[in-house]
């Protein structure tokens, strides 16, 4: 059990952090819930109180014997604040005291996930700007907001992350017990997520089961550090939807390939994490084929591109940039031939890419579960563990062996 301590900012989005408090508290950990005077008037404290199952204060002088603003920072393993306004921003930035949420930021050493959500013009004003970057440099992570319906009728950028998102990224920093780092920023991170969907007739195909909540988890944590990120996206089962993401819609390997090859030429790092199906039907059928008295007409099969091979010697002819990093997957079962890290690195071999994350698959893991464990191999030679864990801290691994290796700018 982790004590997580939920600051709540005078926002429209106050509403949503219910949804935050009981992924925290139904995770069995201890959540404060610290509303500021502001948010009070979106959401009431017995709201906050029988959510979290403890007593709310938004004021240094309530529980003055407890010395409360000193006690919660101190004990804290989390502090998440959502909805961060931009004067709750504003007010961190400057270092206040002036309310219990505001004192405690100023005692907690645990990492802070900064939330923020307003209007595009506020979230875009040079003071937010320069605020988001103060707290960035200090090892605050400040989750970039999504676009998309703001408070009334209007849309753009501003809108707080889904809590789904935002509990993903709280449960990454109590697993990191550290701050995530700011070390992509201003990269251009390709990554391709799900299965690809191979058309035999208008209404049949064949696919595989891939969900994508590892290549999306590549993505939302890219994002969260600092990078652009372009997400190629085949067919997926409730992945998320990471805020401050591209998404590019994709069905067929041909589809994926073509996307993939024109987009990996702005790309600084590339992530071949979809599954692509190896074979399609040689022909799609106009109409829905149908049953027939001869019985199933046979499947002609032709072999798929090989993307990641293919995205790999573009580079080498010098269609892609040579510094590119491209980083491939592979899901592999052990057989006659070899364990999982055997097949992992005559894979590695053959594509000639230089990261590859190797899973085991098989009975029940990796594909469409929430967890994940797996080796990262280097093109170098060097081989590094990725215990079981979730995939999105699985994913911020990955990206920590990245970004150690994407040259600098
Ligand atoms: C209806 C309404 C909605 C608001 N929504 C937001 C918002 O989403 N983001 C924001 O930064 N400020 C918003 N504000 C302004 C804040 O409430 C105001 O700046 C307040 O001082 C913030 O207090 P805090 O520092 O305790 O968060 C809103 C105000 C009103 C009246």
């Amino acid at each position: 059990m982790s004590h997580v301590l939920i600051g709540v900012g005078g926002g429209i989005a106050a509403y949503k952090v219910c949804s935050v408090i009981r992924h925290f508290t139904e995770a069995g950990h201890d959540v404060r819930v610290v509303p500021t005077r502001a948010a009070l008037n979106f959401v009431g404290a017995a709201t906050f109180e029988a959510l979290s199952g403890n007593p709310v204060s938004t004021e240094v002088f309530d529980d003055v014997d407890e010395v409360a603003h000193v006690a919660l920072g101190r004990k804290a393993d989390l502090v998440v604040v959502a909805p961060a306004t931009a004067d709750l921003m504003a007010r961190a930035v400057a270092g206040r005291a002036d309310d219990l949420l505001t004192a405690s930021l100023l005692t907690a050493t645990c990492p802070v996930l900064f939330v923020p959500a307003m209007h595009t013009e506020m979230w875009q004003h040079p003071a937010t700007t320069a605020n988001v970057a103060t707290l960035r440099e200090r090892g605050v992570t400040v989750m970039t907001p999504a676009n998309g319906r703001l408070t009334g009728a209007d849309t753009g950028a501003g809108r707080m992350p889904e809590p789904t998102e935002i509990g993903l990224i709280g449960d990454l920093l109590l697993d990191r017990a550290s701050a995530l780092p700011y070390d992509l920023a201003g990269r251009e991170v390709l990554v391709s997520a799900g299965g690809t969907r191979e058309a035999l007739d208008p209404v049949r195909y064949l696919g595989n089961h891939s969900s994508g909540k590892q290549g999306y988890a590549l993505a939302r944590a890219a994002a969260q550090r600092g990078a652009h990120v372009t997400l190629v996206a085949g067919a997926t089962s409730d992945p998320g939807e990471p805020a401050g993401v591209d998404i590019v819609d994709i069905d067929s390997a041909v589809e994926l390939e073509r996307e993939m090859s024109r987009r990996a030429r702005d790309a600084d790092v590339v992530i071949m994490a979809a599954a692509v199906a190896d074979f399609r039907p040689v022909d799609i059928a106009g109409s829905k084929i149908k049953k027939g008295a001869e019985g199933p007409a046979p499947i002609h099969l032709d072999t798929n591109p090989d993307i990641l091979a293919g995205l790999v010697q573009s580079r080498a002819a010098g269609d892609i940039p040579r510094q590119t990093v491209i980083v491939g997957f592979a899901a592999e079962t052990g057989d006659e031939d070899g364990g999982v890290l055997d097949h992992g690195r005559a894979k590695l071999r053959r594509k000639g890419c230089d990261l590859l994350v190797v899973n085991a698959v098989g009975d029940g893991k990796a594909f469409g579960t929430e967890d994940n464990a797996g080796w990262i191999l280097t093109a170098e030679g060097n081989e590094t563990a990725l215990p079981f864990g979730s995939k999105t801290l699985m994913a911020s691994r990955i990206l920590d062996e990245v970004a150690a290796v994407v040259p600098h700018s």
